[in-house]
């Protein structure tokens, strides 16, 4: 059988995804909003060999059973009909498990190189709805540039389409990366707590509003109305997480995403912006703080930004993205 290698970007949500309504399939309570980041990628070689008797999956260069990652070759061997083990060899360029949304662009690359490797030829549709089920925002690092995901109904109405491409806007994320350590609370455990916050339905109310806001905001170049319903996006998804009880974990607080770093670089914003530098923040499930801006601001935010680093964190640092391409192959 063919080696196929692919490469995937993680897709940053402007509205997020937070909350299922089936956590087998990764179907989400709300329809969310991306672009994929061009600053940083996973790479994945994926090979069905017959002679093998388990899968041999690496990621990182650390080997191990990775059962998320058999688990979702299981799906890609069921789709195509073969018995075939693999062997799945993947690396980040970017820190996992810290709030950069890895698992977007991991789900999507295997997928991608996976069914090609296994002899499908799946659409972009069918593509997004296998990345899905390994995990749910990897649906939207399918489509080139920026996304919404349909949350659908069912398996198959669930999935992830184009709303601009990556030329559409010269949009800049700056990801602020705080801390490279792992979260406490994966983003799963995250979203099964969400339905316990008293804020999470009036969170799902306000959702259709922010969808349409942020969706034509992207569309008409709007950098303000954009920036402004991204980031009361994000702290509505994050007041969710703070008001959620996990399950067997009643000495947390609450979950909190977000170390000292997170807060100052909070601060920080709301201090340029009432300088005159138009900036806006967006943060996942995890300290990271990704900054937006229009490209003709880049340069003063980064130098804005170099200088406050030492108080973000003794390690932070940052890379910059613009939109990018969705999965695709590079060599096969
Ligand atoms: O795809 P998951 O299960 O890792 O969830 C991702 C959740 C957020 O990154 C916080 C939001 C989003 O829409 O990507």
């Amino acid at each position: 059988m063919q080696t196929v290698t692919a490469i995937a970007h993680p897709s940053l949500a402007f509205v997020k995804y937070w909350g299922k309504v089936d956590h087998t399939l990764n179907i989400p309570a709300n329809g969310s909003i991306s672009v994929n980041l061009s600053g940083a990628t996973t790479t994945t070689t994926v090979t069905f060999d017959a002679a093998l008797n388990v899968d041999h999956i690496t990621i990182n260069g650390a080997p191990g059973e990775h059962l998320r990652v058999a688990g979702h070759l299981d799906r890609v061997r069921r789709m195509a009909g073969i018995d075939a083990r693999a062997v799945v060899e993947s690396r980040n360029d970017f820190p996992a498990s810290a709030g950069i949304a890895s698992s977007s662009s991991a789900f999507a690359a295997l997928s991608l190189a996976a069914s090609r490797a296994a002899g499908l030829n799946l659409d972009e549709r069918a593509l997004s709805i296998l990345a899905r089920s390994g995990s749910g925002s990897a649906c939207r690092s399918i489509p080139d540039g920026f996304a919404e995901w349909l949350p659908g109904a069912d398996h198959a109405s669930s999935y992830a389409r184009q709303i601009a491409p990556p030329d559409h806007w010269d949009l800049r994320v700056i990801s602020v990366v705080v801390e490279t350590g792992a979260k406490a609370i994966s983003s799963s455990d995250g979203h099964r707590a969400a339905a316990t916050s008293p804020l999470f339905q009036a969170r799902l109310a306000a959702l259709p509003h922010a969808l349409e806001t942020v969706r034509c905001a992207i569309l008409a170049r709007d950098f303000a109305a954009f920036g402004a319903a991204a980031e009361a996006e994000a702290l509505s998804m994050h007041a969710v997480a703070l008001t959620s009880r996990v399950e067997g974990c009643d000495w947390m607080t609450g979950i909190c995403y977000w170390q000292p770093g997170t807060v100052r670089m909070l601060k920080a914003v709301e201090d340029w912006r009432r300088g005159g530098l138009p900036v806006y923040l967006t943060i996942d499930a995890g300290p990271n703080v990704h900054l937006l801006c229009e490209a003709q601001c880049q340069a003063a935010l980064e130098a804005e930004l170099d200088a406050l680093l030492p108080e973000v964190g003794a390690d932070a640092h940052y890379f910059v993205s613009k939109p990018a391409p969705g999965a695709r192959v590079v060599g096969d």
